[in-house]
């Protein structure tokens, strides 16, 4: 899978926190996405984590003091602030918060970040009270007057037993806003899309829903595909169990009605709308008040009534639409079908009953139709991948 972060060259800054230790899975997911992760560690730092770990990590040597040169050039700070595409602290201790604000270059992180000029990424940990201190909100001020790009603190328990302001944020979401900060000069800046992903829930009584087995990924992928290419993205999403990805605007949805009325506000003044969910064709007539009860051996039978087509309704003037067809059979004929029906400029087809492809699975296999063009079947792909190849296939459209 092929994010924004492949062969971008990171500096990660760990400082004295206790937070530190989550450093280790934030240095080893950028890793696996294809960064080059440089550490430098603090020296407070290395009193909760070893470089060996960040080494290993990564894979590459990692600075720890600034007479303890790792680089050709012999000075660390200045090689790292050459390559660096974007240097991140995290956890970022007030300490460091200070010495930014101010200036100080006592060891190689701070000296690294003055004599660098890339986007700086901070994501403070520390005790609620360090972070409310006047010093330190002074400081944060400071820094962001500055454009430094601050990620948290969260609110919730502290290590100290306290609940507060002040934890760090999730590693996953700090790696969700690298992400989106690294897309701002990718080829969707300034596009507004509109995403809509998950399995519809149409109440039956006040207990019971109509579903479908959508998990939602490939909706969330195409978001976060089209965030990281600098795009505005609206995510509209029926329930899922997963994560709300970084730099997204999520609105929650259940039934199809209510997700048709938030995908008509989002789309006026958007360029793109991308229907991944599963809407449910049908729902129950008239959804019961009270908990329907068992009635002795009696079947028990529920009315349905069509749900509108929710993309066929959108009349918005300049807005490009991509519907997604989950198929289990005729994949292609009724794929074509939908492209004059719902009036799109592409329907994405997939077989939902291919190994690997469709619901739950991180991959997907699509053939992606547009008028007067042959069928294009892709290989079976990460579902960020599809996303991006979508978008791809989506742009020449959007640049009309
Ligand atoms: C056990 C322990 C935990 C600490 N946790 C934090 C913390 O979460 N945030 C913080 O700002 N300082 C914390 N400190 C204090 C810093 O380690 C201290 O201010 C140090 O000077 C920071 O240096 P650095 O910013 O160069 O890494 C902690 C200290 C200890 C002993």
């Amino acid at each position: 899978m092929a994010t924004i972060l492949n062969g971008k060259s990171i500096v990660l800054g760990v400082t004295g926190s206790i937070a530190a230790f989550k450093a280790a899975d934030l240095a080893s997911k950028l890793t696996q996405a294809g960064a080059d992760v440089d550490v430098v560690l603090t020296h407070s730092a290395q009193r909760f984590v070893g470089a060996a770990t960040f080494a290993g990590l990564t894979h590459r040597p990692v600075s720890t003091g600034l007479y303890e040169s790792n680089s050709e050039l012999g000075i660390d700070h200045v090689a790292l602030a050459r390559r660096a595409d974007l240097i991140l602290i995290a956890p970022a201790t007030a300490n460091v918060l200070a010495k930014l604000a101010h200036g100080i270059t006592d060891d190689v992180l701070t000296a690294t970040i003055l004599a660098g000029s890339q986007p700086l990424v901070v994501a403070p940990a520390m005790d609620a009270d360090m972070y409310a201190a006047a010093a330190s909100q002074a400081n944060v001020q400071t820094l962001k007057e500055r454009g430094v790009h601050f990620i948290g603190p969260e609110s919730g328990r502290l290590a100290s037993g306290l609940v507060g302001q002040g934890r760090m944020t999730q590693v996953q979401d700090i790696i969700g806003s690298v992400r989106a900060l690294l897309g701002k000069s990718g080829d969707m800046v300034g596009r507004r899309v509109v995403v809509s992903a998950g399995g519809t829930e149409e109440p039956i009584d006040p207990v019971r829903v109509l579903t479908n087995r959508s998990t939602g990924k490939m909706g969330f992928a195409i978001a976060e595909a089209a965030r990281d290419r600098g795009a505005d993205v609206t995510l509209i999403t029926a329930p899922t169990a997963l994560p709300s990805p970084a730099g997204i605007s999520v609105i929650p949805v259940e039934s199809a009605i209510e997700m048709r009325d938030v995908v008509q506000t989002a789309c006026v003044g958007s360029d793109l709308l991308v229907m991944a969910a599963a809407v449910s064709d049908y729902r129950p007539a008239d959804p019961a008040d009270q908990k329907i009860k068992k009635s002795g051996d009696d079947p028990l039978s529920i009315d349905l009534i069509q749900n509108p087509d929710i993309i066929a309704g959108i009349k918005v003037d300049g807005l490009v639409k991509v519907a997604f067809a989950a198929e289990t059979n005729d994949l292609i004929e009724n794929a074509d079908a939908k492209l004059l029906s719902k009036g799109v400029q592409m329907v994405v087809a997939n077989d939902v009953t291919a190994a690997d492809s469709g619901f739950g699975t991180d991959t997907n296999a699509v053939t992606f139709i547009t008028p007067g063009r042959e069928p294009e079947a892709m290989p079976l792909m990460e579902k960020l991948d599809v996303g991006n190849a979508l978008l791809d296939r989506a742009l020449p459209f959007l640049n009309k």
